[in-house]
């Protein structure tokens, strides 16, 4: 099994786009390290669409744009691996990339081997310019083959946007994770969108293939590729995109420029105890609790491994609110006995314990996180 946990990293695409070179990847590498989001866990440096000129050469391999990449990608990905980080390329399943580029329909395994050669440790593998004749699933399962028959570990990164009800057999087709929704943009719109879509969804992550709800836009702060009408986040709206992703175990794949990231960017990137939810091992999806949240905020609530528990709650409305938190909801009847003790892992504040239910108090976009414990109560 290639990954226990979902995967991190940094992906070209949410801030750069086309605009990717071999300086700015060696940089963000650098990056990687020196401001410490290695050592918070996250390794991977992926490449996105448009790394390649526009034709394949005489022999059918796919060309680095040797303006974009002068050394080609070998020299990247022994540079990218001489840091102690992985690397990861793009081609995608239909006839060209969604940007018009080269991609592997009918050219799996030359393509997976060509890769493989590079030193590659990541496939992301989008889906635009499917033939129609052709089954989706099925090019996700040549590619599944490609990828294990390169002679390298390669983590295959599947990107159908949650078409042909991907949850369902992707993990059968080898994928390591998979994007499950449409593209994300920096607005809290399409975030929240995104993971409230997701929710009854989460249940088919799982050590080994995990639910992909896409690139993070946390630092964004309205500038790049993915910018939305204007929108530009404040930190507490980051902050909650964050704990939302880490809640719901997805892959932590950073869209910011890493190389510029203010102190607050740092903060939420490489907050310890979120980071561990992310990667807690059991993955177990969180459950919603709490009703409707058009009118409330949305209550998650999640086991984590050994007897801990983690409740949520995101508040998407613009004013504050006070919501019941209701146990019987979480499955603890009052005639159980039982009932919870938290701890808000922000500032570290206890809520000593209480049975039935807890009444708790949210700004306006905001998140509140806090580790539970079960305890007797009389
Ligand atoms: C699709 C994917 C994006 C990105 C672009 C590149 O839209 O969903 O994540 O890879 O293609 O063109």
């Amino acid at each position: 099994m290639l990954v226990k946990t979902p995967p991190m990293g940094w992906n070209s695409w949410n801030t750069f786009g086309e605009n990717i070179t071999e300086s700015l990847i060696m940089e963000t590498a650098d990056a990687m390290v020196s401001t410490g989001l290695k050592d918070a866990g996250y390794e991977y440096i992926v490449i996105d669409d448009c790394w390649s000129l526009r034709s394949r050469d005489e022999n059918g391999r796919i060309v680095a744009d040797p303006e974009k990449f002068p050394h080609g990608m070998k020299h990247l990905a022994d540079y990218i691996h001489s840091l102690g980080l992985k690397f990861g390329m793009y081609s995608c399943a239909g006839t060209k990339t969604c940007a018009g580029y080269p991609s592997s329909f009918d050219l799996e395994f030359e393509d997976a081997k060509q890769f493989a050669e590079i030193g590659i440790d990541y496939l992301k593998y989008d889906f635009c310019f499917k033939p129609n004749y052709i089954d989706g699933p099925l090019l996700y399962r040549r590619m599944g083959m490609a990828l294990k028959a390169s002679g390298r570990d390669i983590l295959f990164s599947a990107c159908n946007w949650g078409s042909d009800n991907v949850h369902q057999w992707i993990r059968s087709a080898g994928a390591d994770m998979f994007r499950s929704t449409g593209d994300i943009n920096d607005s809290v719109n399409s975030f929240k969108e995104i993971a409230i879509g997701q929710i009854p969804l989460l249940g088919y992550s799982a050590p080994g293939c995990f639910n992909d709800i896409d690139m993070l836009i946390v630092g964004m702060y309205g500038k790049g590729n993915v910018a939305f009408e204007g929108s530009i986040l404040t930190d507490d709206e980051y902050m909650m995109h964050f704990a939302l992703w880490c809640m719901m175990s997805s892959p932590l794949m950073i869209g910011c420029d890493i190389r510029n990231m203010n102190q607050a960017t740092k903060d939420i990137l490489m907050n310890k105890a979120l980071i561990a939810i992310d990667q807690d091992e059991e993955v177990r999806a969180p459950f919603a609790v709490g009703g409707k949240y058009d009118e409330s905020p949305l209550i998650l609530f999640r086991h984590l491994a050994n007897n801990e528990y983690v409740l949520g709650l995101f508040n998407f409305h613009e004013s504050f609110r006070d919501p019941f938190v209701e146990l019987f909801e979480i499955g603890l009847p009052v005639k159980s006995g039982y009932g919870l003790e938290l701890t808000d892992i922000f500032t570290g504040e206890k809520i000593p314990k209480f049975k039935s239910y807890v009444n708790l108090h949210i700004e306006g976009r905001t998140c509140r996180l806090f580790k539970a414990k079960v305890v007797e109560v009389q």
